[in-house]
């Protein structure tokens, strides 16, 4: 299983790969440069040179800058990113439609169906980046694998309904990533709208209200008549401030995958939203299973934008296939380095589906018996 191809082998060596073919020949064996060689002929080629061959596991380490800690004067501030929950039908992609039109300026009204799962907002104060409801798919795929991608959670009730399920469960979520929540209750235009019951409800979960002596910011909107949503932005920006969201902008990017999907004529796409570094127009990277190399870059309005930095969602073509959401995406060196990590990842993806397979045999098997 071990194998080394001869490029690589040539390269390590500092060689040409034509001398290593050159003593294949020798050995009697016909080798291209892509060939790649088991762990004995690679030492006897290996010993020609003066070389020993050692037996290390493939490490990304090796290939993946670690994640270290920034200096602080590389920090800059970067716009918070801010996730929509709540319970079916409360109207969290209403609000965020909402929120959106009212605050881009009229030229752009037209350009804001591009469906990406990520916007972002421009407010006086700066930038919010709101994560739609695919968004919180990927937020709970995340938080499964300990990452985290969302600063502030806005809790969507609807008035007239109250704290349900899907409540509870964001609430839950947003509690075990530690991240703050916002209150946003909803359709407090419609008859029968009961602000003070969603805030009993919340408080019996220990979101107690500031007027109530608690911590807990509440906002009253109505996304279908477009009231309190300046003051529910002003409440979500005040709320980022105090988390004081640095990151360093000036190095390979790091993110996560939102949604993707396979397009017919552009071939896997993927919303990425970039965490920390800045994404430029051709680089290559890793994400998941696959490497790729941005071929092209859209922002929300379906533009074409050449780089992204920290906390800037970003639909990337140019995915070798289609990752997951909650997916990894680390900016690389070079093409090389992000096919032979996408090649061990898959390596060891089909071993892991291999090893269920013999185990399902077995007991199958043994259920027979
Ligand atoms: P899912 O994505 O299915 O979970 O729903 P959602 O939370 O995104 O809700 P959505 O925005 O789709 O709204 C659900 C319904 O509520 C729609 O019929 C909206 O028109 C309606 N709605 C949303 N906000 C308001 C509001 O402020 N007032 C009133 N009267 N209706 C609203
Ligand atoms: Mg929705």
């Amino acid at each position: 299983d071990e194998a080394i191809r001869v490029s690589d082998m040539a390269h390590q060596m500092g060689v040409k790969a034509q001398s290593v073919i050159k003593v294949l020949l020798g050995l009697g064996v016909m080798a291209t440069i892509n060939q790649s060689l088991d762990f004995d002929t690679a030492g006897l080629v290996a010993s020609e040179f003066g070389y020993e061959v050692e037996k290390v596991g493939f490490s990304e380490d090796a290939y993946i800058a670690p994640r270290e800690e920034d200096s602080p004067e590389t920090m800059k501030s970067r716009p918070p990113v801010v996730t929509i929950m709540g319970h079916v039908d409360h109207g969290k992609t209403s609000l965020l439609d909402a929120i959106r039109e009212s605050n881009i300026t009229g030229g752009e009204a037209g350009g804001i169906t591009q469906h990406i799962g990520a916007y972002h907002v421009p407010t006086p104060r700066g930038e919010v980046v709101f994560l739609d409801t695919p968004g919180h798919e990927a937020f709970t795929a995340m938080r499964a694998r300990g990452a985290q991608v969302t600063d502030i959670v806005v809790l969507v009730v609807a008035a007239d309904d109250g704290v349900m399920d899907q409540t509870r469960e964001a609430v839950n979520h947003s509690r075990a990533a530690g991240v703050p929540i916002v209150v946003a209750v909803n359709k407090m235009d419609k008859e029968g709208a009961d602000p003070d019951r969603v805030k009993r409800e919340l408080a019996d979960l220990g979101l107690l209200p500031e007027d109530w002596g608690g911590e807990t910011i509440y906002g009253h909107v109505s996304a279908k008549e477009h009231t309190g949503l300046d003051e529910l932005l002003e409440m979500i920006i005040l709320q980022a401030e105090v988390l004081e969201l640095k990151a360093n902008p000036d190095k390979p990017a790091r993110g996560h995958i939102v949604e993707a999907r396979l397009d017919k004529g552009r071939g896997a796409v993927a919303t990425v939203l970039i965490q920390e570094g800045t994404l430029r127009q051709g680089d290559p990277f890793v994400c998941g299973l696959f490497s790729g190399r941005v071929r092209a870059m859209f922002n929300d309005k379906g533009e074409k934008v050449d780089a992204a930095g920290p906390s800037i969602p970003v639909e990337v073509q140019g995915f070798e296939g289609v990752p997951e959401a909650g997916d990894e995406f680390v900016g690389v060196e070079d093409d090389k380095v992000a096919r032979r990590i996408a090649e061990a990842r898959q390596l060891k993806q089909r071993e892991k589906e291999l090893a269920k397979e013999s185990k399902i045999t077995l007991e199958t098997f043994l259920a027979k018996k």
